[in-house]
């Protein structure tokens, strides 16, 4: 794992997004794989500050979402595909039909979840894939579990992240109980993996992700076996990494 530790949550957005630009400029029709929450959207700000510049072309990029809730159409304003597209693709110059995130609306979670995974497939896999880290140690949302989850599959909420998720929603009945979710295995092939985390808060879990033993309890330790992950977090994340 390459670690670098930025100043705070903006110098942490802005390696990232040096990151990801760098993969654009490469490779200009590459895959990104890309994330929600608060984590990535000073990196979104910036990639779209470089864009407006004429620095980046996003023009033959590809994009697939790590997840979306079960049951949201794509104009609910809590759905993650609303969010990508405010956040990041309504501000570039990426073709909106090459941009992926599952179907929060198909029923049958077996039909959106084989769909996503072919997506995934003919697309030719995902380059660079940005991750938040949950304070369990979550990444899509794959939850502390007894195994790690290989491909894309349904998950029932833990109360923890409806709770977490509840002040996004009027009342935490609205908070939907179930998304459709990369596995860790999807996480896993792609060939690169940038996770960017911030906040004194995630501290302890971070050390856990990057020294701990590699446990499906903590979901984001199977990292340490990937061979391409770069950590940007900040001076609080990286708090109590121990090395
Ligand atoms: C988002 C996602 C989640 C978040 C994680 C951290 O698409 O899959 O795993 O990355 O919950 O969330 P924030 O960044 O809001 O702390």
């Amino acid at each position: 794992m390459q670690i670098y530790k930025a100043k705070d949550y903006q110098d942490m957005s802005r390696k990232a997004a040096n990151i990801i630009s760098a993969q654009v400029i490469l490779k200009p029709d590459c895959v990104l794989g890309l994330a929600t929450g608060s984590s990535p959207v000073g990196t979104y700000q910036q990639l779209i500050e470089w864009y407006k510049k004429g620095d980046l072309d996003f023009s033959r990029v590809t994009s697939i979402n790590l997840d979306e809730y079960r049951g949201l159409p794509g104009d609910n304003d809590q759905s993650y595909r609303y969010f990508m597209n405010h956040n990041l693709f309504d501000h570039v110059n990426i073709r909106k039909e090459c941009t992926y995130v599952p179907d929060g609306l198909e029923p049958d979670p077996q039909k959106a979840c084989a769909a996503y995974e072919e997506i995934i497939r003919k697309s030719g896999g995902v380059d660079l894939q940005l991750l938040g880290l949950g304070h369990n140690g979550h990444i899509g949302f794959n939850e502390p579990a007894d195994s790690f989850p290989k491909e894309t599959h349904c998950v029932d909420l833990t109360e923890s992240t409806i709770e977490a998720n509840k002040r996004f929603f009027a009342s935490i009945d609205d908070v939907p109980r179930q998304a459709y979710t990369m596995g860790i295995g999807t996480i896993m092939s792609a060939k690169k993996i940038l996770i960017i985390v911030s906040g004194a808060d995630k501290a302890e879990i971070l050390n856990k992700v990057i020294n701990g033993p590699i446990t499906p309890q903590v979901p984001a330790s199977i990292l340490q076996l990937h061979p391409d992950v770069t950590v940007v977090a900040d001076e609080a994340a990286l708090s109590a990494v121990t090395c």
